[in-house]
């Protein structure tokens, strides 16, 4: 089965240089927009192709996941011997259970969508909680970002850092990371009140006079990230703070919000392509290699 990379708009430029890495170029496909707003993509002859469908479903968020849903369908009516769906970012992954009598699971609908779409498996990356492999009956493949984040700060990070996970759900990545650095972790107490509101409630560890290394899986209104600051200036942390994060969805203020930070460094990966006005002080680095490997692997399979 040819090996076969078709890139969604919500990624094009990762699906690219994944191509790139794999001595490929990205399948030639189109996104027709009708007037009302209707989606209608298109791929080529994928007859007997073992195909990687690269779509992050960020912001647009649903624009992205119906893309991604259609294309999955076209491949699979184009003759695909099989349909891999790769979201480097996971939309609607925080709605992994019901807060409140009347809500939806939006994880739950959006995996049962993805394979009755036509997905033979799933990659994605650090994705906001790992309840979300469950969700799924197609098999998951889950990767992530830390090391290409900690090897971008490695030969920077202060002495006496703590790697700090600015609300209970990041705790796994910043024990990823702080593994790799040999760093002690601390957890900020946090509980989100709306999409654009958290309260925090102290800090479980000791950051007095330690720089500190934030991390977290996404950025999204930055909120989290403000807060997580603030707590850890009023627990006398030392002023040298730099965060690494998976997804920089950045949203509304968001890069203002981070802007007005004392933070020395903000790095973050292309899993969401960036535009072509990033913030300058953004640093972001790619996983195409790490999606590459894991096609590799796949592949070999
Ligand atoms: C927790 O819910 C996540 O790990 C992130 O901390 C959160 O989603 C980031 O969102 P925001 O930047 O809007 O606070």
């Amino acid at each position: 089965m040819a090996l076969r990379i078709v890139p969604g708009r919500g990624c094009a430029h990762l699906a690219a240089t994944t191509a790139q890495c794999l001595h490929l170029e990205a399948e030639a496909c189109s996104v027709e927009q009708f007037p009302d707003g209707e989606l209608r993509p298109c791929v080529g002859d994928l007859r007997d192709d073992d195909v990687y469908v690269l779509q992050s479903t960020g912001p647009p968020v649903n624009e992205h996941l119906v893309e991604l849903l259609l294309f999955l369908d076209a491949c699979r009516r184009a003759g695909a011997g099989r349909v891999t769906a790769v979201a480097p970012y996971f939309g609607y992954a925080r709605q992994d259970r019901r807060d409140r009598a009347g809500e939806a699971i939006g994880a739950r609908t959006t995996a049962d969508a993805i394979s009755a779409a036509g997905a033979d498996r799933l990659v994605i990356v650090d994705p906001h909680t790992s309840m979300l492999e469950s969700m799924f009956a197609i098999p998951v493949e889950t990767l992530t970002a830390v090391p290409t984040l900690v090897s971008t700060l490695a030969g920077t990070v202060s002495e006496g850092t703590v790697v700090v996970a600015p609300d209970l759900g990041a705790v796994k990545l910043a024990e990823r990371a702080a593994a790799r650095l040999h760093a002690p972790v601390a957890v900020v107490r946090k509980a989100r009140i709306s999409g654009t509101s958290v309260r925090t409630s102290g800090l479980l560890g000791d950051v007095a006079d330690r720089p500190v290394l934030i991390v977290d899986d996404m950025i999204s209104t930055g909120v989290t990230l403000e807060a997580a600051v603030q707590v850890l200036l009023a627990h006398g942390a030392a002023g040298d703070m730099t965060v690494a994060a998976t997804h920089a969805l950045l949203v509304g203020d968001a890069a203002k919000r981070l802007a007005a930070l004392p933070l020395r460094r903000v790095v973050v990966t292309d899993t969401l392509s960036q535009g072509t006005d990033p913030p300058p002080w953004l640093e972001v680095r790619s996983v195409a290699s790490v999606l590459a490997d894991a096609v590799g692997r796949l592949r070999r399979d």
